[in-house]
């Protein structure tokens, strides 16, 4: 199990972000992302149907490495926790959901996009942060920026990043893992094309900065 968000840089160079609009997708989904390499899944609590997704992978993939992804307030962290999640993501950074994460055990990534939100998440003890939206909000050399005050802080810039510019940010001393949608492109889903999901998942996972 998981226990300080960190490990998780440690699996590999990207956290793809998925969206599961059909539960029967979400297993198969996985293990195609598991077969080419890659175990930490973030699925975003965006559809209907994204908690069973989370309990179906947390039961019948144990390769997989589940979180849950658009956690906005606190009563999504305790459902993700109890989903069977073992890390949880937020786009933004709130102390509320923060101090109830760290008080139910639920490693928390957390999204900042200032070097205000830095602040107050290094506070409460988060120093491994999600940098959202990452081109939008100023990418490489917003990083780069940050980089001085803030140099005890990884970052894992998600938002904009593509195969072509991922190595870019990988190649930054304070990015240790990024994250993309790019791995699990809705027409594959739709169509069932597990195949092309397991060989985005292995040219994700051979990317390096
Ligand atoms: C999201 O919020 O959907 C993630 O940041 C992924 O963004 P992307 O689609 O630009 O990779």
């Amino acid at each position: 199990a998981v226990t300080n968000p960190i490990e998780l840089a440690g699996f590999g160079p990207v956290i793809p972000v998925i969206v599961l609009q059909r539960l029967e997708d979400a297993v198969p989904m996985a293990q195609a992302l598991v077969e080419g390499g890659v175990r930490v899944l973030e699925v975003t609590l965006r559809t209907p149907v994204a908690l069973q997704c989370m309990e179906a992978i947390a039961r019948e993939v144990p390769d997989a490495i589940v979180g849950a992804g658009t956690v906005r307030s606190v009563a999504d962290a305790r459902a993700a926790f109890n989903a069977g999640c073992q890390f949880a993501v937020t786009p933004g950074y709130v102390s509320e959901i923060g101090l109830e994460c760290r008080e139910i055990g639920l490693p928390l990534l957390p999204g900042v996009a200032t070097a205000s939100e830095v602040m107050a998440a290094n506070i409460d003890g988060f120093n491994f942060l999600k940098f959202f939206p990452a081109t939008a909000a100023g990418g490489i050399p917003m990083l780069k920026g940050l980089a001085g005050p803030f140099a005890d802080v990884a970052f894992c810039p998600t938002g904009g990043l593509t195969p072509q510019n991922a190595p870019d940010f990988l190649a930054l001393p304070n990015v240790k893992v990024c994250g993309g949608s790019w791995l699990t492109p809705a027409d594959a889903v739709q169509a069932g094309d597990w195949g092309r999901i397991t060989q985005l998942a292995r040219e994700a996972q051979a990317l390096r900065g």
